[in-house]
């Protein structure tokens, strides 16, 4: 008897197992959901008003490894840390730092709540990948998720617990300083890529010691700055703001990112830290989204600044009642929110909501668990800036180049190239490449140019090095440089001579000219998108003497190339490219890597083009035959010197056969698109398959042409691959006039090709 009850004991146990494990995978997570809700309420049934308030407050940190600097509001800080009044701290680093900062909470706050510590991780943590806006021309999701991965065991192993990444604002504007934070112009691909950097940073168990939180930001509207100045006012109408700027945010939410962060900017005269129908009614009430919203930096207090509160106190009242759950920086909460919720200005249940959210996020991470658990000093030691990952970043930044032009296919070069003159102000940098917001890639650590064309040519290959002209007055400012204003428009010109000496002896010049990385970045807007300083001097001189040039260009906006465009025969598009910058540049040189890349953005013959982006809408005025009353400019054209989706290759791809197998859909029906895509020259390469549609007629106007479908693929020399794609709801739907995403009646085109500008084409209906 005893033995059967045994059996059976064990066989339901079976069953349950099975149970769990099987059908109800969901039911496993859901359970750990469940646990995590009635931990969080039994938190929150603990807490004051005030240590409630507290969560809700985050502190930047000058924090290093000797402790706190010694200023009055560092003292402040430090009490109120021990007092349990901070939730957050960000640029807290290292193992050391971040330790001393929790146990001051943990073994001096009442109930003990571990802080949650957040950084810039943005493109790597120390290694550093290429910035965002040149990653995404890879168009590898794969690769893209890898980085996010790297960067997040390396700064979890420095104590980090949250990246203020992924931004994911669409950005259509060259002159916006951080254009090259994101993933360019198009919505559906900054979507794509949001997921896999949250996919990446997040992983599957946000608990694991080497995975952390991320943070969609910036909610919402930044990237539409008008006139590409940073902070400015944002006027878009509702229909835009849906179609165009939150699904990359609505993505994120989807795939269950832990943080958003608002912005600085208003829009529509309502700023988006006090947008309360961005916040509570979009994000949290229509997306169900249950993680928490951290304000940018002082924006909360910049609302009076906007004049849209009257002084510190109503903003604090705005925010929280708008759906802001963290203040960074302002010291708003911790100042007024108190004081309204006893005034009835502010629902306790909203506070309530707001530190839930935070407290959920701090239970995901296991910082309850363990609070130290990110402080692990071996793997700070092991973990952070390996071979392995310089290997990675190499292998990102190749994937991330654009060969923007190869005459007469000058590139690939030789590598007995008798001789290369190696020309430019950023030849030798060893600290552009690291571009803006470079976490802590260490100043001038990453591979030149020079370098890494040294690494590959053969010993008999004789190299001769010119700066030529400089891109910077002075050196760059040191520590913090990343606020300082910069003087970037050098105008020496006494070192072209050599350069042109170089240029006229050599077999082939590699010219390598842009802008600094600082350039770029938050706060750095600039109205001329050219090459700064006496660098088109240098490069009319040097082709004066030498019409074998290949540009390197190295920048992180769309510039104006025009006049190279027209004149010399190859340009590689190189963006920041991070650590192995130069051996990643040299691999594609000379041939050890077919170039790839594909822009994200376009890019304009001039800066009055701006923005431009290839999705826009068709004008009541479109043509341009016969007259000047159309759409247009009288002095440019209206296309883009290289449009959106736009890559070479050392090989040639040639589509055909593109099929579609129905004419006619439901609007919840599906159509199977697929094309031929063969490689016609005679080296391997990869080739971005993109697949665009066009809505004939909507209740509102559509763009001309919308990516809804890319495939990144490698063909041999002579292979034919057959790409597919599907259509189907998702892909046509749009927010329309009734306000909400549905799918229009009606005809549709729809192209495949390498580019935005495709030829090949099809056509379809949707029928009711
Ligand atoms: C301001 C920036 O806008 C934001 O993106 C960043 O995460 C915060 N500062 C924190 O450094």
């Amino acid at each position: 008897m005893k033995l059967i009850c045994q059996k059976l004991i064990l066989v339901l146990s079976f069953i349950f197992f099975c149970y769990c494990q099987n059908a109800k995978g969901q039911t496993i997570s859901n359970n750990a959901d469940n646990q995590i809700e009635q931990k969080v309420d039994s938190v929150l049934a603990l807490m004051t008003l005030k240590e409630k308030v507290g969560q809700m407050n985050q502190y930047n940190g000058s924090w290093d490894v000797t402790g706190p600097a010694s200023e009055v509001s560092d003292k402040v800080k430090l009490e109120k840390l021990k007092n349990g009044e901070v939730g957050s701290m960000l640029n807290v680093l290292s193992v050391k730092a971040t330790r001393e900062a929790q146990k001051l909470v943990m073994e001096n706050s009442r109930l003990k709540i571990p802080l949650i510590i957040g950084y810039d991780v943005i493109h790597g943590y120390k290694t550093i990948f290429p910035i965002p806006l040149g990653e995404s021309a890879s168009w590898d999701l794969d690769i893209i998720k890898k980085t996010a991965i790297i960067a997040a065991s390396e700064a979890s192993a420095a104590g980090v617990h949250w990246t203020f990444s992924p931004m994911l604002d669409v950005s259509r504007d060259a002159r916006w300083g951080r254009i090259m934070e994101g993933s360019g112009e198009d919505p559906y691909l900054t979507s794509k890529i949001g997921v896999a950097k949250i996919q990446g940073y997040q992983g599957d168990d946000l608990s694991k010691n080497n995975t952390i939180a991320a943070c969609a930001k910036h909610f919402a509207g930044y990237g539409f700055a008008e006139a590409g100045r940073d902070y400015n006012t944002v006027n878009i109408g509702e229909h835009e703001l849906h179609n165009a700027i939150l699904p990359p945010f609505k993505a994120a939410a989807q795939a269950g990112v832990a943080t958003f962060m608002n912005s600085f900017n208003e829009l529509d005269g309502i700023p988006a830290t006090g947008h309360k129908i961005l916040q509570r009614e979009i994000l949290k009430e229509g997306w169900k989204w249950d993680g928490f919203i951290v304000s940018d930096w002082g924006s909360i207090g910049e609302m009076i600044a906007h004049g849209y509160a009257k002084d510190k106190k109503h903003a604090a009242e705005i925010a929280a009642n708008a759906g802001s759950d963290m203040d960074m920086e302002s010291y708003a909460y911790e100042g007024y929110l108190e004081e309204l919720v006893k005034e009835g200005k502010v629902d306790l249940a909203l506070i309530n909501d707001a530190v839930k959210r935070i407290l959920r996020i701090k239970f995901k991470l296991g910082l309850f668990d363990d609070p130290y658990k990110y402080c692990n000093e071996e793997r700070e030691k092991t973990e952070i800036y390996t071979e392995e990952n310089q290997g990675f970043s190499r292998e990102v930044a190749k994937k991330s180049i654009v060969l923007l032009k190869n005459e007469n296919n000058i590139l690939p070069l030789n590598k007995d190239v008798k001789s290369i003159a190696v020309i430019g102000p950023l030849a030798d940098d060893k600290d552009t490449p690291l571009g803006n917001w470079r976490a802590k890639g260490e100043t001038n650590s990453a591979v030149s140019v020079l370098e890494g064309i040294k690494n590959a040519v053969s010993p008999t290959t004789k190299i001769t090095y010119q700066e030529g002209v400089r891109i910077l007055t002075e050196e760059y400012p040191k520590g913090r440089g990343f606020l300082m204003p910069l003087n970037f428009s050098h105008d020496d010109i006494s070192g072209i001579p050599a350069a042109v000496n170089a240029a006229v002896n050599a077999d082939v010049v590699v010219l390598v000219i842009g802008e600094v990385a600082l350039q770029t970045g938050e706060g750095r807007s600039q109205t001329n998108i050219k090459l700064v300083g006496k660098q088109q001097e240098l490069l009319e001189a040097v082709y004066k003497v030498n019409k074998n040039v290949v540009i390197v260009l190295m920048n992180g906006r769309p510039m104006d190339i025009t006049w190279a465009a027209n004149n010399i025969p190859s340009i590689l598009e190189c963006w920041h490219l991070g650590s192995q910058s130069g051996n990643a540049i040299t691999d594609v040189l000379f041939g050890d890597y077919n170039p790839s890349g594909k822009l994200p953005v376009s890019f304009p013959y001039n800066v009055g083009q701006e923005p431009l982006y290839y999705n826009q809408k068709m004008t009541g005025r479109p043509y341009n035959e016969t007259h000047v009353t159309f759409s247009a400019y009288r002095d440019a054209p209206k296309t883009a010197l290289y449009p959106f989706g736009y890559g070479l290759s050392y090989t040639t791809f040639v589509y055909n056969n593109l099929t579609i197998d129905k004419n006619e859909i439901s609007p919840d029906g599906e159509i199977k698109v697929s094309v031929d895509v063969t490689n016609t020259g005679k080296r391997d390469g990869e080739e971005v398959v993109q697949l665009y549609i066009r809505d004939l007629v909507g209740s509102l106007t559509r763009p001309i042409k919308e990516l809804k479908g890319f495939e990144k693929i490698m063909l041999k020399v002579g292979e034919t691959k057959t790409v597919n794609f599907t259509i189907n709801e998702e892909s046509l739907q749009f927010y329309t006039i009734n306000k909400i995403w549905e799918v229009e009646p009606g005809d549709f085109e729809l192209w495949v090709g390498g580019n935005s500008s495709a030829t090949l084409k099809a056509a379809f209906k949707v029928v009711d």
